[in-house]
């Protein structure tokens, strides 16, 4: 833990004034639906396509001078995805500084990264992509398209294991693989599998 992992509480984030600041959301959502009437998908996470061609998660630049992290999380949120889903300080899991191509980290890597979770219905995840893809300031700019993220691995070895061998922004891989560990998504035995497949 500490500076050594890049972690940081997000109280000691804010002091570093000199530092930028960013912050993303893994929204989610329980689900009844099953793929081809069979496969339970059990959970809906979204990601997006970035306009650089990586996965990542939805929120960007925020300034603390102007606004509370939280704050300007909901206001990327309102240009990404055309909904203001609020965030709160309650949904904050972890701030860590962006790690630099070398792998190391230090508080020279001005960029802090801010990551949230936030539950919501299916309802509200259905009204966001609605959103996102007529509405949004973002689409078809910096946003080419929010994507679910399969939970799943099929027969032939599709699924999760397909997702996480794309390629993602930063640390965005690691935030989600931790996340769907932590909220109980996908089993410990089912994410190793995956992540066989994904290196296959
Ligand atoms: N893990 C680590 N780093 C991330 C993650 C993540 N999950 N998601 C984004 N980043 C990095 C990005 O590389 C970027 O440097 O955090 C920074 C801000 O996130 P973005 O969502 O890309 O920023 P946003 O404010 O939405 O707008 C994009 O970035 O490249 C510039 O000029 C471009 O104005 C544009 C802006
Ligand atoms: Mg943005
Ligand atoms: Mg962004």
């Amino acid at each position: 833990k500490g500076m050594a992992s890049g972690q940081m509480s997000r109280d000691e984030a804010l002091e570093c004034t000199h530092c930028r600041h960013a912050c993303h959301v893994l929204l989610y959502s329980e689900t009844a639906s099953h793929l081809f009437g069979r496969i339970p998908i059990r959970y809906i996470v979204l990601m997006q396509m970035r306009f650089d061609g990586l996965l990542g998660f939805p929120g960007g630049f925020v300034n603390p001078s102007e606004e509370t992290l939280e704050e300007g999380l909901t206001r990327e949120l309102l240009e990404e995805l055309g909904v203001a889903v609020p965030v709160s300080k309650e949904d904050h899991v972890e701030s860590c500084f962006s790690p630099p191509r070398s792998g190391t980290y230090s508080s020279s890597s001005h960029l802090i990264l801010h990551f949230y979770v936030k539950k919501i219905e299916e309802e509200q995840i259905r009204e966001i992509e609605k959103a996102a893809a007529s509405t949004a300031a973002d689409h078809g700019l910096e946003v080419l398209g929010m994507v679910r993220v399969p939970l799943y691995t099929t027969k032939s070895g599709g699924g999760l294991s397909c997702f996480l061998s794309h390629s993602f922004i930063g640390v965005a891989r690691s935030q989600l693989m931790n996340s769907l560990l932590r909220l109980h998504l996908v089993s410990p035995g089912d994410l190793q599998e995956a992540l066989r497949g994904s290196q296959r």
